[in-house]
């Protein structure tokens, strides 16, 4: 989450540069303060004044030019920052940094500063793989600076190869996952998200409208706050987050197979998938004919229940949580769910509710515990929501 955090982006001279307005865009969107210094390179190929535009504020990029206003900058800026963010990186301010050269005002600063550092090289494929270069990005590293990789794609000179700077959207996430606390370190998460399909014949199949997004969240904020994450998926169209185990199954009986082979290696179970509760009672290996009569019944029955199986089996210092999607009543339902399962906590939404439930990027929930606690939380980001259910989950260890 980076509301409120202070971003100092350092610009140097490389033609990504050009992609930095849209990651000072994305950042304060999020709610990030951004503060910017380029490099005198830099400022050939973007303008400090779109800079100025994109980040509101001024650009700092003269190192004698902060008599005015009786501040030293390079050490005020480097305070300020909660992280110093270098994008793009060229070869020239990697080598400058790693031998402690402070000539300008980026490289002053980052001689000056106590806070993170992060590294977004950029540049032409033999430059990156330069030994001189490589053994400069060994020494930032050993040193605790967070150096992003690069894109192998077409680049700029025209080569093909290594060396173009990440998107700024992979940025951003590099910049949030660096900057969260690590809360939930050495404790390992097995998390369930979307639907379940359970197949009919070759082609067709029984499914619900559930979209992964609230089990890919937690997955994410679990994995940025430090802790082991396996991620188990049902079919979803959605770009999964990155996490140590992403397994992708397709049938309810697959996500309880999948769940059971991670279950006893797991700290917490949050189950945020919605498996299919039938399944079709037989299944055809051939395509069923358009005019088979028997297709008007299709006969259903119980699936497996991973959510009961995994609460009897759950020790003393395992968690569970569970979710329900309900369309009344949800509060007392929950309440049943909860003790039938064995859940330690239980996340309900009433999904007629309208910003609620499936596919949507916010929800509406209340979150019951297992000595009668109910919260009930206004309408929120699925993003925001995994925080809170997480760190109701730490209040458990
Ligand atoms: C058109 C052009 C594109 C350049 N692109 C890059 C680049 O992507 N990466 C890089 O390391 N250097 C690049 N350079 C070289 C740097 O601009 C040069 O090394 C400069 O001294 C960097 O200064 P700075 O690190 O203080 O910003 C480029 C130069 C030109 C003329």
């Amino acid at each position: 989450m980076l509301k409120g955090k202070n971003i100092l982006l350092g610009i140097t001279g490389g033609i990504a540069a050009y992609k930095i307005p849209s990651l000072s865009s994305a950042l304060r969107k999020q709610g990030a303060n951004i503060k910017v210094v380029m490099t005198p390179a830099a400022t050939k190929f973007i303008t400090p004044l779109t800079m100025q535009t994109m980040s509101s504020n001024v650009v700092h990029i003269d190192m004698f030019d902060q008599l005015s206003n009786m501040n030293v900058e390079h050490v005020s800026l480097a305070k300020w920052a909660d992280i110093i963010v270098v994008a793009p990186a060229t070869a020239n301010t990697i080598g400058k940094y790693a031998n402690g050269i402070a000539d300008n005002l980026l490289t002053t600063i980052l001689m000056a500063s106590r806070s993170k550092v992060m590294f977004v090289p950029a540049m032409n494929t033999q430059m990156l793989e330069s030994e001189a270069n490589q053994k400069n990005l060994e020494i930032l590293r050993k040193r605790g600076v967070i150096v992003l990789g690069t894109q192998y794609d077409l680049l700029a000179c025209e080569d093909v190869g290594s060396g173009k700077m990440l998107e700024p959207s992979e940025i951003l996430e590099a910049i949030d996952e660096a900057l969260t606390e690590k809360d939930l370190q050495g404790k390992k998460f097995t998390i369930t998200a979307g639907p379940t399909l359970e197949a009919i014949d070759p082609v067709r199949f029984v499914s619900n409208h559930s979209s992964g997004k609230m089990g890919y969240a937690l997955a994410k904020r679990a994995k940025y706050r430090g802790a082991e994450v396996t991620l188990i998926s049902g079919p979803t169209s959605i770009k999964p987050p990155k996490v140590d185990n992403f397994i992708r199954i397709t049938s309810t009986q697959d996500m309880f197979d999948a769940i059971e082979k991670s279950f006893s290696n797991t700290d917490v179970l949050i189950k945020a998938a919605a498996p299919a509760d039938f399944k079709p009672k037989s299944y055809s290996d051939e395509k069923i004919k358009k005019d088979k009569k028997s297709l008007n019944i299709i006969e259903m029955t119980e699936n497996v229940d991973i959510a009961k199986h995994f609460g009897k089996l759950k020790s003393d210092d395992q968690i569970i949580v569970g979710f329900a999607a309900e369309s009344s009543n949800e509060i007392e339902n929950a309440k049943g769910k909860l003790k039938r399962k064995n859940f330690d906590l239980i996340v309900v939404n009433n999904i007629k509710q309208a910003g609620a439930g499936f596919k949507q990027d916010t929800n509406i929930v209340s979150i019951l515990d297992r000595n009668g606690k109910i919260d009930s939380l206004e309408k929120l980001e699925k993003i925001e929501l995994a925080d809170i259910i997480l760190n109701r989950v730490r209040e458990l260890f």
